[in-house]
């Protein structure tokens, strides 16, 4: 294990509420999931990223806090949060929290103050203007889902901007008592234990909103700040930004552009995630060499998350409208399956036909690409979507667990849970859950298993670095490496459906007994590295060499 732990992590989200619930209110919670932290060990989960746990009206999933110095009273209670930390780090396991501080919930005690009156203490917390902004119907998030990004507020009588849905009016971080509060929200979960934070919505923190300018300057130096005081207040605790904006301007995200790493440790690379779905859906690892040249170099210590699917759609909205309609074409054909005029509210399962060689393919080549890998809940047993539900809420159905009633998830009638489960078809909790894939030593689970003790052994894709191999190969097979110090891994991909034989001998001089490490089937020995067989959707990881 290299210096630093995010760096060789493997991150597991998932929200509370849909994991697993211990007393049978239908709602999941902290004692349930306390309860499955072994199964998370077994998949090899060293880092949690919860979704908000703070008190909610939960009319954006808990993404719209009313305290941010509580949990959820359905999950249960601080106490049992400080034992969730106690269990999951016995196991090994770290957890961080979503921090959400660019809005509030418009429940929040803050905001019902700062609208009663001017005078309020709070008043100053929020965005607000006297006059209807000129540029109030631009800059939303939601599209289809929200008309304005300023909202009039008859209690106020004034105007108050909400970047997102208006039940989020966003906090005044250009006020100074804002940004101590922040400090003291991060400071009280350090102090409870939590090695950080999964930063919501970053862009928007560091905007210094001017009514009528849908430019508004951003003041990145927020992030040095909480980088600072982070680091002091627990060392080894990481800040993980969703900030998805064009590559060019990320670097600035990581560092203040003095070549050290002074602000955000990791970013999740919306980027590479686009370039993946584009690759999938043609067959053609093109756009993954694309994001593997196009993007910045990182300053020593920064790190990028990769991703395949997140609690949110497939955001494609940084791809041209050709390349989007392709992926559309073959992963969101009809209409319901898409989002916001940019995505697909699926899961990755269902969008490639439930194909385990091309869901192992498309897994299997995350994991070994730059960064550290994040894996949402489900995912693991090839979970399906629910699409008679509400936007993003498809994705977010209740954990399988096994063939009892309610996947095993709760113990409620089915009408009391805090969302269906999936009980039909191809991906009911009948055909897919965890109790049956844990005996099956082929089953997804097994092979997510053994591909993430792969990893770990595998130091060098974390903590070193990557490149494409520049050699012919067939169309469909990307060849890469990672460098590090323990060593060299090569990697190759068949994005194709033909099996194909690929020549790697140029890297013959380097190579010091190969072997594979992790294959989709049995392949011939690696020998010369000259005539190297893949099958179609294969996948082969090969040790080209040991460091010292
Ligand atoms: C982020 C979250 C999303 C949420 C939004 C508003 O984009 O990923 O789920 O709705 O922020 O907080």
């Amino acid at each position: 294990m290299g210096d630093r732990w995010y760096s060789e992590a493997v991150v597991y989200c998932l929200d509370i509420d849909t994991y697993a619930d211990s007393d049978g209110d239908g709602v999941g919670d902290i004692p349930g999931l306390i309860g499955r932290l072994d199964y998370l060990a077994r998949l090899g989960v060293t880092c949690l990223w919860l979704h908000p746990i703070h008190p909610s009206p939960n009319r954006d999933d808990g993404y719209d806090a009313t305290d941010f110095y509580n949990v959820d009273p359905r999950f249960g209670t601080l106490g049992d949060f400080a034992e969730l930390l106690h269990q999951a780090g016995n196991r090994g396991i770290r957890v961080i929290i979503d921090l959400v501080v660019n809005h509030t919930s418009d429940e929040h005690p803050w905001f019902q103050s700062a609208r009663s009156s001017p005078d309020s203490p709070y008043r100053d917390w929020y965005v607000w203007s006297e006059h209807e902004p000129s540029d109030r119907q631009q800059g939303m998030v939601f599209p289809g889902e929200q008309k304005e990004t300023w909202s009039y507020d008859r209690t106020a009588k004034a105007w108050y901007y909400h970047r997102f849905y208006r039940f989020q009016p966003d906090l005044n971080m250009a006020n100074p008592a804002v940004r101590a509060e922040v400090k003291k929200i991060m400071s009280f979960w350090l102090q409870l234990g939590v090695s950080g934070f999964r930063m919501d919505a970053v862009p928007f923190i560091i905007e210094l909103t001017e009514p009528g300018n849908p430019n508004s300057p951003k003041d990145l130096d927020f992030l040095t700040e909480l980088r600072q005081h982070v680091q002091w207040r627990r060392g080894d605790a990481i800040l993980l930004a969703e900030a998805n904006v064009e590559p060019d301007q990320l670097p600035v995200y990581f560092g203040d552009g003095g070549g050290s790493a002074n602000r955000v440790h990791m970013l999740f690379d919306f980027m590479l995630n686009g370039r993946l779905m584009l690759a999938l859906a043609r067959q053609d690892p093109e756009p993954v060499i694309e994001a593997l040249r196009d993007t910045p170099l990182l300053p020593t210590g920064a790190q990028w998350a990769t991703f395949l699917r997140n609690h949110d759609e497939i955001d494609l909205s940084r791809l041209t409208a050709e390349q989007r309609n392709q992926v559309y074409a073959r992963f969101g054909p009809d209409e319901h399956m898409r989002l916001y005029n940019r995505g697909i509210r699926r899961r990755l399962a269902p969008m490639l036909g439930n194909d385990r060689r091309w869901i192992e393919l498309a897994y299997a080549l995350q994991f070994s690409l730059r960064g550290t890998p994040v894996l949402r809940y489900g995912e693991e047993i090839g979970m399906g979507e629910d699409l008679s539900l509400p936007g993003r809420q498809a994705i977010r159905t209740p954990m399988q667990w096994s063939f009892k009633e309610n996947a095993g998830f709760s113990t409620a009638e089915p009408d009391k849970l805090v969302r269906p489960v999936i009980d039909k078809g191809e991906y009911g909790y009948g055909k897919v859950n965890v109790t049956a894939q844990r005996r099956d030593p082929r089953s997804l689970l097994a092979w997510f298993e053994r591909m993430i003790r792969t990893l770990r052994e595998a130091p060098e894709i974390g903590s070193g670095s990557t490149s494409h191999i520049d050699v012919p190969t067939p169309p469909g097979v990307l060849a890469h490496r990672a460098d590090g110090v323990t060593g060299t891994m090569v990697f190759l991909h068949n994005l194709g459906t033909d099996d194909v034989e690929v020549d790697l001998s140029l890297l013959q001089p380097e190579a010091d007994q190969p072997i594979d490490v992790l294959t989709d089937r049995g392949y011939a020995e690696v020998g010369k590295l000259e005539r190297l067989q893949l099958a179609g959707h294969g996948y082969r990881w090969i040790r080209l060499r040991r460091g010292h």
